[in-house]
């Protein structure tokens, strides 16, 4: 039986891009963005504990396969680290956050395993070097290193944090499809009249930093009309958001996750309480504080007698 005396759980949390504009097509073949990443209080669950080797158990809707994230992200730091090869860990992810569905669980799995086995296996590496393995596993991954809010550049990995806005609940709404390669695809059926220059959401960025409440008005997403394009069923699924609340529903990442914001618990109910009646999933979260201003980690275990 495993040890649980030994075992550490980590959440890692979900996110929303509250503006994602496309600037245009780059020489490596990714695009440039500017966006608003949100880090939201969805969370899946990361249990991991010493072993012998390395290994990824998964419950819930996620590929539990050597292309699991978790695995390529545990596997990028041990390459980092100088004792590298002697690492193990059995690592049990139990997930919440919908799969595919542009909230970022993937990507946040692999940032909370190369923050938790960082310090598991003491190797030291401060957020900054964490970050290289992160861009190389996914664009969106070095941001859940931070959480918060912050503005990512370049294909959305090159972060300034922002301030968090208080009092700020999202109503995310699942819709209950998917599909494979969905953001190559996406990026890849952009029309050029799709690129904007990014001012939107540098607006919205500057917002934040002064600390000014933000709209649902100044949600954005250059890859909705792709989504639409791509998704068969999204635009009905959008038509009935819309019919449960006027406010702007806006799509998250490559979606088809959409969302729309509240200042207040309650007012998020009453709208998710109502799009509760469309397929799928609703989840009510508030928006995180950046990851050194809450409390990721758990207190640690008690010692064996
Ligand atoms: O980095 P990630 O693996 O999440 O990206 C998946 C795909 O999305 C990339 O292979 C690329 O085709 C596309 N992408 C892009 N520009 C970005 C981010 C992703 O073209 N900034």
């Amino acid at each position: 039986m495993r040890r649980a005396e030994h075992a550490i759980t980590v959440h890692a949390p979900a996110k929303v891009n509250l503006s994602l504009e496309v600037l245009g097509r780059r020489a490596d073949g990714y695009h440039e963005l500017r966006t608003v990443f949100q880090a939201a209080g969805l969370f899946d669950a990361l249990t991991v504990e010493d072993a012998p080797g390395l290994s990824l158990t998964v419950e819930g809707d996620a590929p539990g396969s050597g292309d699991n994230l978790v695995l390529r992200a545990a596997r990028a730091l041990i390459e980092r680290t100088p004792e590298g090869g002697e690492r193990g860990a059995h690592i049990h992810l139990r997930k919440n956050i919908p799969a595919g569905a542009g909230l970022g669980g993937g990507s946040s799995d692999a940032a909370a395993t190369l923050l938790v086995l960082n310090r598991m296996w003491d190797c030291a590496l401060n957020r900054e070097q964490l970050a290289e393995p992160a861009r190389e596993l996914g664009a969106d991954v070095p941001f859940f290193l931070y959480g918060g809010a912050a503005l990512g550049a370049g294909r959305g990995d090159v972060l300034t944090p922002l301030r968090t806005p208080s009092q700020l609940w999202l109503v995310l709404a699942v819709p209950p499809f998917s599909l494979p390669g969905k953001t190559a695809r996406m990026f890849g059926r952009l029309t050029r009249d799709e690129y904007t220059d990014g001012s939107r959401t540098l607006a919205l960025a500057s917002d934040l930093e002064r600390g000014v409440p933000i709209t649902t008005e100044q949600l954005y997403n250059g890859l909705f009309p792709a989504a639409l394009r791509e998704f068969d069923d999204l635009a009905g699924y959008v038509a009935g958001l819309r019919r449960v609340s006027t406010l702007d529903w806006m799509l998250s990442g490559a979606g088809p996750a959409c969302f729309t914001l509240a200042g207040a618990r309650e007012e998020a109910e009453e709208i998710a309480g109502l799009a509760r009646r469309l397929p799928g999933t609703c989840h009510v979260v508030p928006a995180l504080e950046p990851l050194s201003s809450y409390d990721l980690w758990p207190p640690p275990p008690p010692s064996p007698a």
